[in-house]
C-alpha cells in the first residue's frame, strides 16, 4: 500500500476552511496539517495538526513545512503568495500549489496585468495608462478629461482590498483621484488609471497549470458590506451560481469569451516570464456592452467565492492539485460539479468592515463538529475563534454558510434556514440570491446588450 499523502494548507480564513474540506473528501483520505496566523476551529477539525504564526514569514514556513515529508503545499491568501511562499517553498524541494512571485504579479501589480495584455494583443481591457511620475500630472488630467471624470484609479500594489476607486463611488473631483494616484506612486512606484466600465461583474475562477485552464462555475459577488449594493466595500459578503454552473444574465458565449482570455493571458505569462502559472487564476470580468472585458486578475481562489465552488467539486481535489503541480492537467479534461445551484452568505460582526465589534461571543451557533457537514448546507469558520467552548467573534467575516438546491430559490432558503440558527452582534445581507435582486441584474444586462 503506498504511503498516506501529506498536504500542508497555508492560510486560516474561510477560503481555507473550504480548501481543508474539499482535499478531506478525497478517497485518498489524505494526512492535513495548517499553517495560519490564528487556530480557525473548523479547520482544526479536519488536520492532523494546526501551526500558528506570521505566514508572512517565509522562513517560519520553511521550518513548519520542512519536518512534515509534505506531499506538496497550497498556499490560500494573496500577501503569502505575493511574498513568494511557493519559491520558497519549492527551495526546499516542496512542490506548491500556488504560482511564484513572479507568476502572481498577475495580481499583485495591476500594471503589469495591464501592459501584458496589451503585449500580447489580448483584447480584454479598458482604455488605460501607467503613470509612474508627478511630471506627467498633466497626462493624468487628460486622460480624466478624456472620460469625463468617469475613471477608475488602481494602486499598483496589493492594499487588502483598499487599492481601486472607482468615479461617483468612491470620488467625485479631478483631485481626489490625484490624491489617491500619488499615494500609489509613492508607495508602488506607479498607479494604473482606467476608463470605467460598464456592465455587469462576475468572477470565473480557472485551476491552471501553465498549459491548461479548467474552469468553475461562473459567480457573482457582491462587495459592498450593506443591501442594496450601499455601504464601504469588503472582502465578499456573499455569492450564488446557478445550477447550470453559469448566471441568470450571461450567456455561454460570455463564459467562453472570458475562458479565451485567461488562456491567453495564461500563455502570455508562459511567454513572458519563461515560467508556467501554476494555481489559480481567477478572472473578475464584466459584460460589457463591448463584449466581456477584464476588470482584474487574482491569482488565488476567492473568498467566498470557494465556499460556492469547492463543496460541490466531484472531482478528487487532491488529484487536481497534483496534476496542476505536475503540469499535467489535461489528463483531467473537465472539472465535474454537482449539477446544483449554489448561495453563500458571510455572517459578519455588527460594525463591519469598519468599526466592528471583536471578541464578543455569539449567543447560539452551531459548531462544524457537532452539526456535521449535510447534503445542502454547510458551514465554513473565518474570523472566529473557540474559547471556553464559545465561539467568539475575531472582528472580520465570521461564518460563511452555504446552502445548495436545485436552483437559486432553493439554494437560497437553506442557506437562510441555517444562517438564522446564529445568533449574537452579527449580520448578513438578506437581499443576495434574492429573485428581486437578480432580476435587477438581468434587467440592467438587457438593457446593456441592446446598446451593442
Ligand atoms: P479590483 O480590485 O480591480 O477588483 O477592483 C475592485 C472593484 O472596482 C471591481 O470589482 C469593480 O467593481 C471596480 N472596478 C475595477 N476596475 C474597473 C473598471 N475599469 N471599470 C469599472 N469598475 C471597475
Ligand atoms: N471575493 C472577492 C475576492 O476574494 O477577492
Amino acid at each position: 500500500m503506498s504511503e498516506q499523502k501529506k498536504i500542508l494548507i497555508i492560510g486560516n480564513g474561510g477560503r481555507e476552511h473550504a480548501i481543508i474540506e474539499a482535499l478531506s473528501r478525497s478517497p485518498q483520505k489524505p494526512i492535513l496539517y495548517n499553517f495560519g496566523t490564528a487556530i480557525n476551529p473548523g479547520i482544526q477539525n479536519l488536520c492532523e495538526e494546526v501551526f500558528v504564526g506570521d505566514i508572512m514569514d517565509n522562513q517560519a514556513i520553511q521550518n513548519i513545512a520542512k519536518p512534515l515529508n509534505l506531499t506538496f503545499a497550497i498556499v490560500g491568501p494573496d500577501d503569502p503568495i505575493g511574498n513568494g511562499a511557493a519559491d520558497k517553498l519549492k527551495e526546499i524541494n516542496i512542490p506548491t500549489f500556488a504560482p511564484s512571485a513572479a507568476c502572481a504579479q498577475l495580481e499583485s501589480s495591476k500594471a503589469f496585468t495591464r501592459n501584458l495584455l496589451a503585449k500580447h494583443n489580448i483584447d480584454a481591457s479598458p482604455d488605460f495608462g501607467v503613470s509612474t511620475d508627478i511630471t506627467q500630472q498633466d497626462q493624468r488630467r487628460l486622460f480624466y478629461e478624456e472620460y469625463d471624470g468617469q475613471i477608475v484609479v488602481k494602486a499598483d500594489g496589493l492594499l487588502g482590498g483598499k487599492g481601486v476607486i472607482v468615479a461617483g463611488e468612491h470620488f467625485t473631483t479631478f483631485e481626489e483621484a490625484e490624491e489617491f494616484a500619488q499615494k500609489s506612486i509613492d508607495k508602488f512606484g506607479k498607479v494604473v488609471l482606467e476608463e470605467k466600465l460598464i456592465g455587469e461583474e462576475f468572477s470565473l475562477i480557472s485551476i491552471v497549470d501553465g498549459e491548461t485552464v479548467l474552469d468553475t462555475p461562473a459567480i457573482q459577488d457582491h462587495k459592498r458590506a450593506f443591501e442594496n449594493d450601499e455601504g464601504p466595500n469588503t472582502g465578499g459578503m456573499g455569492c450564488y451560481s446557478d445550477e447550470n454552473s453559469s448566471l441568470p444574465f450571461i450567456t455561454q458565449s460570455d463564459l467562453d469569451e472570458a475562458h479565451k482570455i485567461t488562456v491567453q493571458t495564461m500563455k502570455a505569462i508562459t511567454k513572458e516570464l519563461d515560467e508556467r502559472f501554476v494555481g489559480i487564476m481567477y478572472g473578475g470580468f464584466i459584460v460589457t456592452k463591448r463584449g466581456v472585458k477584464l476588470i482584474e486578475y487574482n491569482a488565488r481562489f476567492g473568498d467566498p467565492e470557494a465556499l460556492n465552488i469547492l463543496p460541490i467539486l466531484k472531482t478528487d481535489f487532491v488529484e487536481v492539485c497534483e496534476k496542476a503541480i505536475s503540469h499535467s492537467l489535461s489528463d483531467i479534461k473537465k472539472l465535474e460539479f454537482e449539477p446544483v445551484a449554489t448561495v453563500v452568505k458571510y455572517l459578519c460582526p455588527e460594525g463591519y468592515p469598519t468599526n466592528s465589534v471583536k471578541n464578543v461571543p455569539f449567543t447560539k451557533y452551531k459548531s462544524t463538529e457537532k452539526n456535521p457537514q449535510t447534503g445542502n448546507q454547510q458551514i465554513f469558520f473565518a474570523s472566529v475563534g473557540l474559547e471556553d467552548d464559545k465561539l467568539i467573534l475575531k472582528g472580520s467575516r465570521a461564518i460563511g454558510i452555504l446552502g445548495t438546491g436545485k436552483n437559486i430559490e432553493q439554494a437560497l432558503k437553506n442557506c437562510e434556514s441555517l444562517i438564522t440558527e446564529f445568533e449574537g452582534p452579527v449580520f448578513f445581507r438578506k437581499d443576495i440570491g434574492t429573485k428581486n435582486l437578480i432580476q435587477k441584474r438581468i434587467d440592467h444586462m438587457t438593457h446593456i446588450r441592446s446598446q451593442q
